[in-house]
């Protein structure tokens, strides 16, 4: 499938104000969709809409995906606007770094409510338009989903839900032509103020020197998650072979991490 598809179509991206999202938004509009955007931050939005607006139509919208009905009210917005959905990115998201141990409820609790819930609702309340439009959804998780990481457990966890709730969402759907994605990104270049939750609930600066992958590589994957209608995508190189070891040698995949995360610290730093 080519990328003329999506000319004249409508996509929303959650999240689409930074980071991975506004390069996302970028491209989905670059090839002619009509692009919605969402987060929290007005100014962010209104800078990304700005920044947006050489490479086609975005439209931004103030929109917490944790609030239910504001993203009902978002999803009818763009039903008045635009008359139909053909993509959602549900790619808002947040993560953290602490033990376990050490994480407060409160901190567990955002982890699911941003992660996993916000995505379940952004979903649930799109279904009727991406049923009539034979559209696409897709699902930003990370490869801290596919096997859980120290340091970062509440947030690999909220992103596993979304794999159980991709697989129902794409059955029930499956007779309505609906496509269903889920996308697991690997270690991408950040914003250089993208914040992360402590495990007391603070939020820091995340300070990652090594990426794998640049925003623009990320999106362009989704994208083609989209275009091809792609089940399940995992990325990066070292993701690929992560998965592969996870799958096949659970043991060894134990010791794997629990050396490569002691190696690279800045997995779990931030700037203090
Ligand atoms: N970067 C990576 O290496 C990496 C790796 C694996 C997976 N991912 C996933 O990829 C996605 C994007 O990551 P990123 O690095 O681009 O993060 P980012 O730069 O921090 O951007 C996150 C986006 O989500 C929005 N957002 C956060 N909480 C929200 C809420 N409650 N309601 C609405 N919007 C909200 C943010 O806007 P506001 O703050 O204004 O709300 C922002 O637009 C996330 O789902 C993340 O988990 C990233």
């Amino acid at each position: 499938m080519n990328s003329q598809v999506l000319h004249g179509r409508t996509a929303l991206v959650t999240g689409g104000s930074k980071g991975i999202g506004r390069e996302t938004a970028r491209l989905l509009a670059s090839m002619g969709a009509q692009v919605y955007i969402c987060g929290r931050d007005r100014n962010a939005l209104t800078a990304a809409e700005g920044s947006l607006r050489t490479a086609g139509r975005v439209h931004a919208h103030q929109c917490d995906v944790r609030d239910p009905e504001a993203c009902m009210a978002l999803i009818a917005r763009i039903e008045n606007e635009q008359g139909r959905l053909d993509v959602l990115v549900c790619n808002a998201g947040m993560s953290m770094r602490g033990t376990i141990e050490a994480c407060t409820p409160e901190v567990m609790r955002i982890m699911a409510d941003i992660n996993y819930l916000g995505a379940a609702y952004m979903a649930h309340f799109a279904c009727g338009l991406l049923k009539a439009s034979r559209g696409s959804v897709i699902f930003v998780s990370t490869l801290a989903s596919l096997h859980g990481l120290p340091g970062m457990g509440p947030y690999g966890a909220s992103k596993a839900a979304l794999r159980a709730f991709s697989q129902s969402l794409r059955s029930e759907l499956a007779s309505w032509g609906v496509h269903v994605g889920l996308v697991h990104v690997g270690f991408t270049e950040n914003d250089h103020d993208k914040s992360v939750y402590r495990s007391d609930g603070s939020l820091a600066t995340i300070d990652r020197r090594h990426h794998a992958q640049s925003q623009t590589q990320t999106a362009s994957c989704i994208v083609s998650c989209i275009l091809h209608r792609r089940r399940e995508m995992v990325l990066t190189r070292l993701g690929a072979a992560a998965d592969l070891i996870y799958r096949l040698f659970p043991k060894l995949s134990d010791a794997l991490i629990l050396r490569y995360t002691r190696r690279n610290t800045d997995m779990y730093r931030t700037a203090e």
